[in-house]
C-alpha cells in the first residue's frame, strides 16, 4: 500500500466530476482503495474522495470508528434522501487549517457499492452522515468552502495562502 499525495485547492483537479467506475474487480481499483485507505489515516483524516489524490472517478473511503479500523468504501455513491438541515465544523484535508461551517443534512440515506461491487443502502447520522455529504460532494468537484459567504471564502483563501507560506 501507498499513502499518495493529496493535492490541495486551489488546485482545479478538486473541480472535476468524477466518472463511474465499471470494473471494480480489477486490480488497479483494487490498489487505488487499499492506498486511499492508508492515506486517510496516515492524514488523520475521516474521510478521502479519490478527488483529492488527482483520480478522477467515483470512490471515496470513510472510517469514523474510534479506533480507525472499521474503514467504509463507496463506490458510485448517491444520497438518495436526507433529513434536516444544521450547520456542523467541518476541514478538509484539501484546505489544511481551515475550519468552518457548513449546511448539513442530519440524516442521509446512501446507496453505494462495496469493494466487491455489491450494492448496499445504509442510513446514516450524526458524523457518519456528515462525512458521506462531504466525500460526495468531492466527487461533485464541490468543496465545504463553497458554502461560505464570498467573505468568509475569501478569509479561507487568505488563511490557506498564510498556511502554506509557513509550511511549503
Ligand atoms: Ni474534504
Amino acid at each position: 500500500m501507498t499513502v499518495r499525495t493529496i493535492i490541495q485547492l486551489p488546485d482545479p483537479r478538486l473541480r472535476e466530476e468524477t466518472a463511474s467506475v465499471q470494473n471494480i474487480a480489477a486490480p488497479e481499483i483494487q490498489t487505488l482503495i487499499d492506498d486511499m485507505i492508508e492515506t486517510m489515516y496516515a492524514a488523520e483524516g475521516v474521510g478521502l474522495a479519490a478527488t483529492q489524490i488527482a483520480v478522477s472517478k467515483r470512490i471515496a473511503v470513510i472510517d469514523v470508528s474510534k479506533e480507525h479500523d472499521q474503514p467504509m468504501v463507496l463506490i458510485n455513491p448517491a444520497i438518495t434522501a436526507s433529513e434536516g438541515e444544521e450547520l456542523m465544523s467541518e476541514g478538509c484535508l484539501s484546505i489544511p487549517g481551515v475550519y468552518d461551517k457548513a449546511p448539513r443534512a442530519l440524516r442521509v440515506t446512501l446507496c453505494a457499492q462495496d469493494r466487491t461491487g455489491k450494492p448496499y443502502e445504509i442510513e446514516a447520522d450524526g458524523l457518519l452522515a456528515h462525512a458521506i455529504q462531504h466525500e460526495v460532494d468531492h466527487l461533485n468537484g464541490k468543496l465545504f468552502i463553497d458554502y461560505l459567504s464570498p467573505l468568509k471564502r475569501q478569509m479561507a483563501r487568505k488563511k490557506l495562502e498564510k498556511n502554506k507560506r509557513r509550511n511549503p
